[in-house]
C-alpha cells in the first residue's frame, strides 16, 4: 500500500468514528424528555410541522451543494499539460440574475410558512383558555392561577385538552412593593416554543398537553449561578384531576402557623420557623393564595419536587435544604439573614454557615422537626 492510501484509509475511519459517536448522542436524547422532535401538544406540533419540512429542504440544497463543489473541483482540477485559464464569465448577467434569484425565492418559501407559524402561535386563545401567570425568580419559578387564587411554585399542574395561556413576568407585586428580577427565558420543549421573560414586559405563550404526564422545563436564558438548576415541571391531569387537585389547593394548611389570635406560634415547630429562624420574612406556610419573596409553602407537601425541581422531594433532601440549601445548588445568600434592607439576598440562607451575630445556627434536630412540619403540608 502506498503512503497516500493509508493516510486515505486513515482518514475514512476517522470519519466513520466521529459519525459513530455523534450519532449515539441521538439514541440517549430520544427520552430525556425535554425533546423538541417529539412534540406532545398542538403547539409544540406546529412548530415541528414547520421545522421539519425546513430542515428536509436545508438538508437537500446542503448535500447539492457539497457535491456540485467537489464534482467541480474534480472536473477543472490541475492536470499536467493543460496549465491554461478557466473562461472567463465576469458580467454574465443571465447567471447573475439566477443566482440572485434562486436563493431569494428559497428564503421566501421559508419564510411564508415561518411567518404564519408565528402568528399563528402568538395568537391569545381566548377566553376558554386556563389563565396562568409565571414569575421568573432567582432561581425557580412561581405559578400563579389569578382565577383560581392559588399560587405554588416548581410545578405548573395543567389540564389536559386544554390551552394554558401563559403571561411571562419578571417582576411581582405593585407599588413600592413591586419587585423586579433579571431575564430568564420559559421553556417546555415538547409543549412549546421558548419565550423570555422581561423585567418590565409582560410576554404571553400558549401552551397545552395531549396527554396526562410530566413535562420538563428549564430557564433557557442565563440569569445567575444556578441558571442552570432552574428547572421546572409542567405535571398535566385529567380535567377531573386538575380540577381535584386546585380544589386541594385552595383549602387551608394541614398545620396552622398562628392561634386563632393571628400572632402567637400555633406550637414549637411554628415557634421555630416564625420567631427562630424567621422563614416568614420569605414564605407564606398558611395561605396559598399569597405570593411573596420565596415560594409559597402552604401546600409544600404536594409536589414532587423541589429546589426548582433540583431535588425530589424526600425527607432527607429536605432536612438537608432546611439546614444549608447553599450547599445544594450555588446561590448568593449570605446577606439572606440579615434584617431587610441590610445586604442583599439572592436565594435562600444557610442556617449553619455566615450566620450574622446575635442569630442563632440550626441543629440537625431542629431542621428534621422543619421538614417533619413542611412534609406534613399536603
Ligand atoms: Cu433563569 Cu436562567
Amino acid at each position: 500500500m502506498t503512503p497516500r492510501r493509508s493516510r486515505g484509509r486513515r482518514l475514512v475511519l476517522a470519519t466513520a468514528a466521529a459519525v459513530v459517536v455523534v450519532l449515539a448522542g441521538c439514541s440517549e436524547v430520544k427520552n430525556n424528555g425535554q425533546n423538541s422532535l417529539q412534540p406532545k401538544g398542538p403547539q409544540a406540533q406546529k412548530i415541528d410541522d414547520l421545522f421539519t419540512p425546513i430542515l428536509v429542504l436545508a438538508i437537500i440544497i446542503g448535500i447539492a451543494i457539497m457535491i456540485a463543489t467537489v464534482w467541480l473541483a474534480v472536473k477543472f482540477r490541475y492536470r499536467p499539460g493543460k496549465n491554461e485559464n478557466p473562461k472567463q464569465i465576469h458580467g454574465n448577467t443571465r447567471l447573475e440574475i439566477g443566482w440572485t434569484i434562486l436563493p431569494a425565492l428559497l428564503l421566501a418559501i421559508v419564510a411564508v410558512p415561518t411567518v404564519a407559524t408565528i402568528f399563528d402561535l402568538a395568537q391569545n386563545p381566548g377566553p376558554s383558555a386556563l389563565q396562568v401567570s409565571v414569575e421568573g425568580k432567582q432561581w425557580w419559578w412561581q405559578f400563579s392561577y389569578p382565577e383560581e387564587k392559588v399560587v405554588t411554585a416548581d410545578e405548573l399542574v395543567i389540564p389536559t385538552g386544554r390551552d394554558v395561556f401563559v403571561k411571562l413576568n419578571a417582576c411581582d407585586g405593585t407599588g413600592a412593593a413591586k419587585t423586579c428580577n433579571v431575564i430568564h427565558s420559559f421553556w417546555v420543549p415538547e409543549l412549546s416554543g421558548k419565550k423570555d421573560v422581561v423585567p418590565g414586559q409582560t410576554n404571553t405563550l400558549t401552551l397545552s398537553a395531549d396527554k396526562p404526564g410530566t413535562y420538563l422545563g428549564q430557564c433557557a436564558e442565563y440569569c445567575g449561578l444556578s441558571h442552570a438548576n432552574m428547572r421546572f415541571r409542567v405535571i398535566a391531569k385529567t380535567p377531573a384531576d386538575y380540577q381535584q387537585w386546585i380544589a386541594e389547593q385552595k383549602q387551608g394548611p394541614v398545620n396552622p402557623l398562628y392561634e386563632p389570635d393571628g400572632t402567637t406560634p400555633a406550637g414549637p415547630t411554628q415557634q421555630l420557623i416564625v420567631k427562630t429562624f424567621q422563614c416568614t420574612n420569605c414564605h407564606i406556610f398558611d395561605d396559598s393564595s399569597k405570593a411573596t419573596y420565596g415560594p409559597n409553602l402552604t401546600h409544600l407537601a404536594s409536589r414532587t419536587v423541589f429546589a426548582s425541581g433540583s431535588y425530589p422531594l424526600t425527607k432527607q433532601n429536605l432536612t438537608r435544604w432546611v439546614r444549608d440549601a447553599p450547599s445544594m445548588i450555588p446561590m448568593s445568600s449570605q446577606g439572606c439573614r440579615l434584617p431587610p434592607g441590610k445586604g442583599i439576598c439572592v436565594g435562600m440562607p444557610s442556617f449553619i454557615n455566615n450566620t450574622p451575630p446575635g442569630l442563632q445556627s440550626m441543629t440537625p434536630q431542629q431542621a428534621d422537626q422543619i421538614a417533619d412540619f413542611l412534609l406534613e403540608q399536603k
